[in-house]
């Protein structure tokens, strides 16, 4: 991945006719950190977000309440801007799409488009979806429907401005395959071009002002407006229209822009191709993330199952929150959003963690130190290593953010901190503050060197956390914020805080514990199963093992890593019976020699003990989904031994994995095995 020293990120702008809800707190909350830690990094940064405004779902929302759609957007565009700013949003530009300067960048787009001949008028008869604001064609449409929203669709003849699209198919296709990040994570990219094998159609891109007039006039056809999504495409270069980074460099193609993975193709495909039209840059990076699931199934208005971000935080605080979406959502993947789990993270990750080291070191420092540490060098092995993980753990978290493991990159930060508490429990510098002077010298040094390791990790946190950072910062004598991620770069010349609890523990009563947590669980703490991590992979390369006949070594895609293992499946499935197979493997099985290659986990498969066997099918799930037991305790054990595995037998019910009878879920739902009942999975 290439490496910029600069980092324009946008998110996609929000429609004005919702409340920001968790999907956008999301998107905008990951923009932000990437933001943060690229700054931290120190690279010069530019973050983008804005509304929406125009376009018939916004005239019919206004016209919903009896207002005009330039008040209407107002209105909404301020509740925007007030939720990010409570979810500490550190956005560089606002941009609203009625904005005169941004109405202006897009009529200059469409003279550009029009003078060089890549727009066309043509009278056109289709199925026209207000829903979608869109044409489908007849063969497009679902039970006569709108196959997206499944409204009804009328037919609609009309003249309108076409956008030759097509013929920058080939290029295109040439672009994403020369460029294997600009669509990430990989399997959206494969989308993508999948789609793009079917020939690419002209993009209708005016709405005649008798049936829409909330729009951007077209300049050369003052009864039309400008199509949405193009006028909305714009705002990312419009933004930052003659803007440049301090180093002079102009701001614009953007470095990543940030989407949800409903909203790929416009972005993969009109956005692309209206760049290259007009010669300019195109962006280095499209980002489509999963989405927030209500437990497993998708969050829906009609339903009522839509978490509301603003409740969470008002409970827990932001920066729970805001550390939860990052922690638990793997970039790219689905996630499942339960109070029970975001409870489960505060109270075993931030609670136990990070709250508990800082409160230990200040404690002790209040009763055996004047109210400052004096820095020391490491003389001991335990201060020594507690260096080198504080070092290491700087580079892992930066390289993995470079390539959006965010999740990954929390848990190296959760490493070093948990070094620190296991530190101070080796140490036991509760006995050196008993000493009194004699002691004082040997309780320096050890609360010096776990301050420090904890102010890096600390530091590491701050663009997930920010305001629970700095007061954690502050409380370790650093303020104003972090001062550099070197070992050592702070003095420490102002006096310790006393009293911090950073996180207090969230006590879950009985009586008001959230819905999912009363459900019975399928499996008791303490089961072997607990211990078992699966995880989604595809097959990317088969090769023969070179000194086992029954071996194949494969290389597996986990969504965000690679991996090889070893699978005794050769006289089963032939190696293009496997290649682009999607599987269920031990992601935490401890890694194995296999007669000289390395194998890193095992595939799952059912049949009968010597029998023929089949891998196990994970459904819809994409690579890189855990697969659970649902609202079972999840505590994978690192390094699983085989016998630990097959203390946890799985079988086949119902042409599903199941352990105990209860089918194994991911969050698409079950994974499949075609086997009789009672077929052992191994
Ligand atoms: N206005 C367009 C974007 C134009 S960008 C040039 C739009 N707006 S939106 O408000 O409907 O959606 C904005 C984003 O929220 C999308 O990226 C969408 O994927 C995301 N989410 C909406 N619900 C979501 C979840 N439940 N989970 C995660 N993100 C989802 O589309």
């Amino acid at each position: 991945m290439s490496q910029p020293s600069r980092f324009y990120v946008t998110t996609p702008i929000y429609y004005v006719n919702d409340q920001p809800h968790i999907g956008h707190t999301y998107t905008t909350v990951l923009a932000d950190v990437l933001t943060r830690f690229h700054k931290l990094a120190g690279e010069a940064t530019f973050f983008l977000t804005g509304t929406d405004e125009h376009g018939q779902k916004v005239q019919q929302a206004a016209d919903k309440s009896g207002v005009s759609p330039q008040a209407h957007a107002d209105k909404y565009a301020e509740r925007f801007k007030d939720a990010w700013k409570q979810m500490n949003i550190g956005y560089d530009k606002f941009i609203r799409t009625t904005d005169p300067a941004h109405i202006a960048f897009v009529q200059g787009i469409f003279t550009k488009l029009w003078d060089k001949g890549l727009i066309y008028e043509e009278e056109y008869e289709g199925w026209y979806s207000t829903s979608e604001e869109r044409f489908f064609a007849e063969d497009e449409l679902v039970d006569g429907k709108d196959p997206i929203s499944g409204r009804p669709v009328e037919k609609i003849r009309e003249k309108n401005y076409f956008f030759k699209m097509s013929s920058f198919q080939a290029w295109l296709i040439g672009h994403i395959e020369a460029n294997p990040d600009f669509i990430l994570p990989d399997f959206r990219r494969n989308e993508v071009l999948g789609f793009l094998r079917q020939p690419l159609k002209d993009l209708c891109i005016s709405r005649p002002k008798s049936r829409l007039s909330w729009g951007v006039t077209l300049p050369f056809a003052p009864d039309f407006v400008a199509y949405v999504w193009v006028d909305a495409l714009f705002n990312y270069q419009s933004a930052v229209d003659g803007k440049t980074f301090p180093g002079g460099e102009a701001v614009w193609p953007a470095d990543y822009h940030i989407l949800g993975k409903d909203i790929l193709t416009t972005h993969a495909v009109y956005w692309p191709t209206l760049l290259k039209a007009i010669d300019a840059p195109l962006p280095k990076h499209l980002l489509a993330h999963g989405w927030w699931l209500m437990g497993n199934a998708r969050m829906s208005k009609t339903t009522g199952n839509v978490v509301d971000p603003w409740g969470m935080k008002e409970k827990y605080g932001v920066d729970a929150l805001r550390y939860f979406l990052i922690r638990e959502m793997v970039v790219g993947q689905d996630a499942s959003f339960t109070e029970t789990a975001l409870i489960g993270r505060i109270n075993s990750d931030l609670a136990n963690d990070v709250g508990n080291g800082l409160s230990r070191i200040l404690k002790l420092a209040a009763t055996g130190l004047e109210s400052r540490l004096q820095p020391v060098a490491a003389e001991g092995d335990e201060e020594k290593a507690l260096v080198q993980g504080a070092t290491d753990a700087v580079t892992s978290v930066l390289d993995k953010v470079k390539s959006l493991k965010l999740s990954f990159a929390i848990e190296d930060v959760l490493q070093l901190i948990r070094s620190v508490n296991r530190y101070l429990e080796v140490k036991a510098p509760w006995k050196l503050a008993k000493e009194g002077d004699a002691g004082k010298a040997k309780l320096n040094a050890v609360l010096y060197h776990a301050a420090e390791a904890l102010r890096i990790g600390f530091s590491l946190l701050h663009p997930v956390m920010p305001a629970k950072m700095e007061e954690a910062l502050t409380a370790l004598g650093t303020a104003p914020s972090h001062t550099g991620l070197r070992w050592g770069a702070w003095d420490y010349s102002l006096p310790l805080g006393q009293g911090v609890n950073l996180f207090p523990r969230i006590q879950v009563e009985a009586s008001d514990a959230p819905p999912v947590a009363k459900k019975s669980a399928a499996a008791p703490a303490g089961d072997p199963f607990s211990l078992v991590h699966l995880k989604v992979a595809v097959i990317n390369e088969v090769a023969d093992h070179p000194n086992a006949d029954a071996l194949y070594v494969l290389k597996i895609g986990l969504g965000t890593e690679a991996r090889t293992i070893c699978a005794g499946l050769k006289k089963h499935l032939t190696p293009a019976e496997l290649l682009g197979r999607k599987v269920v493997v031990v992601y935490n099985l401890k890694a194995a020699n296999l007669r000289g290659v390395e194998s890193q986990g095992m595939l799952l498969a059912a049949g009968p003990e010597g029998g023929k066997l089949s891998p196990v099918d994970p459904g819809e799930a994409v690579p890189g989904d855990d697969i659970k037991l649902p609202d079972s305790p999840f505590a994978p054990k690192p390094d699983l031994t085989l016998k630990e595995f097959d203390k946890a037998p799985l079988t086949v019910v119902n042409s599903q994995v199941a352990y105990k009878g209860k089918p194994l879920l991911s969050l698409q739902g079950p994974v499949l095995a075609t086997a009789p009942d009672g077929t052992p999975v191994h």
